[in-house]
């Protein structure tokens, strides 16, 4: 580990960084044991962490957040209803294992927008997860950082997600996707030879709110689908059926439940046949089935919101637009647009005034920069 000895001579200071993600394709299907496809950006979030002349104490501060906290003993593994209880879920995570947590100043930055879409959160709890692991002599794999920041936001944050985003978090690769399958944890990282294209990220900067609940209810309906489909076929999770096994079983179905599996299957095949374009440079399928997954997510699985399909669909009819869809959970958050590098400059301008007209916010662009996955910097 490297780390720098302060001018005290007595603490040592230490510089973490982990990324933010965009999910190509595959949204709502890492929970349902299916294909992901997302790549880590070069926007992230950086933790610095100086050692404390107290070995018992902690405290959090973040460049983005108003309220800091110094806590010690119980309180370092309990809810504090506030941002800091991202990194609060990690330090349980190694705390429950016998690792020792305390006697740190953890600062966090970055240029990651936040609750977009971007996985700002897994990048907080990775970043926390690396540092952790390197203070404490490397116990674990990145694997296990992953799983461990994971359950952090599904047992601490009480946020039940899939894998995908931390996932990609830690596994990220330079100018790579990652096409992750998310029920056996197989991973292969795939170039992204871009032909002269731009993945092209736009914030919608709508307000979500209760994405939580909503996610979580999306959750129980794919769950439920599961189980009315297991007294008919023998299955363990929803991805594992092809579109045509489902229809099959989709007369058992009705209503929101039909819907939400429908999606899953559906939205699963569509990301196999992705990462197949994409390493066979079609780049053209490729923008469609992004399309293709857009409207999945808009009819069946209801994630989208006017802002999200406004952006999605003016994009769809702009020159140079391959293809255009909704990226992460959604309710709001981000649309990534696979866009030729002449018409960026275009499209930038024309969507963000469109979009203001309509909406009276103003879209933030990004041209996604394809990076590393967390490690000490
Ligand atoms: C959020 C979750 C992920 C995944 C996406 C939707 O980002 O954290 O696990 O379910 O939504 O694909």
């Amino acid at each position: 580990m490297g780390g720098t000895l302060l001018s005290d001579g007595m603490r040592h200071q230490y510089r973490f960084f982990a990324p933010g993600r965009v999910n190509l394709i595959g949204d709502h299907t890492d929970y349902n044991g299916g294909l992901v496809f997302p790549a880590a950006l070069s926007m992230g979030t950086y933790l610095t962490v100086t050692e404390r002349f107290d070995h018992f104490s902690c405290g959090f501060s973040s460049d983005n957040e108003p309220k800091a906290f110094t806590l010690c003993g119980d309180a370092l593994t309990e809810r504090q209803q506030a941002w800091v209880d991202y990194p609060l879920g990690v330090l349980k995570e190694f705390s429950d294992r016998g690792w020792s947590v305390e006697g740190y100043d953890f600062h966090y930055s970055g240029d990651l927008p936040i609750g977009a879409s971007l996985s700002s959160s897994a990048s907080i709890e990775m970043v926390t997860a690396v540092a952790l692991n390197a203070l404490n002599g490397e116990p674990f794999t990145m694997l296990e950082l992953v799983q461990m920041a994971q359950h952090a936001e599904n047992d601490f944050v009480g946020m039940n997600c899939g894998i995908m985003d931390q996932f990609a978090s830690g596994f990220g690769q330079k100018d790579c996707a990652i096409a992750l399958d998310c029920n056996t944890l197989e991973y292969e990282h795939v170039p992204l030879e871009m032909q002269g294209l731009k993945f092209v990220i736009a914030n919608t900067n709508k307000k979500r709110g209760l994405v939580d609940s909503a996610y979580n209810q999306r959750r129980s309906e794919c769950q439920q689908a599961l189980e009315i489909i297991r007294a008919h076929r023998q299955v363990d999770c929803l991805c594992q059926l092809t579109m045509n096994q489902f229809d099959t079983v989709a007369p058992y179905l009705a209503g929101n439940v039909l819907k939400r599996a429908r999606h899953a299957v559906r939205e699963n095949e569509n990301v196999r046949e992705a990462v197949t374009a994409l390493k066979a440079g079609a780049m053209v399928h490729f923008g469609q089935l992004m399309n293709a997954s857009h409207t999945s997510l808009r009819d069946d699985y209801e994630v989208t919101c006017p802002e999200l399909d406004f952006l999605a669909e003016r994009a769809h009819q702009f020159p140079g637009v391959l293809g255009s869809r909704m990226t992460g959970a959604g309710f709001g958050g981000c649309t990534v647009t696979l866009i030729a590098e002449d018409q960026v400059e275009a499209f930038v301008e024309t969507l963000g005034k469109v979009y203001e007209e309509r909406f009276g916010l103003r879209a933030d662009f990004y041209v996604a920069e394809i990076g590393d996955g967390a490690q000490e910097c």
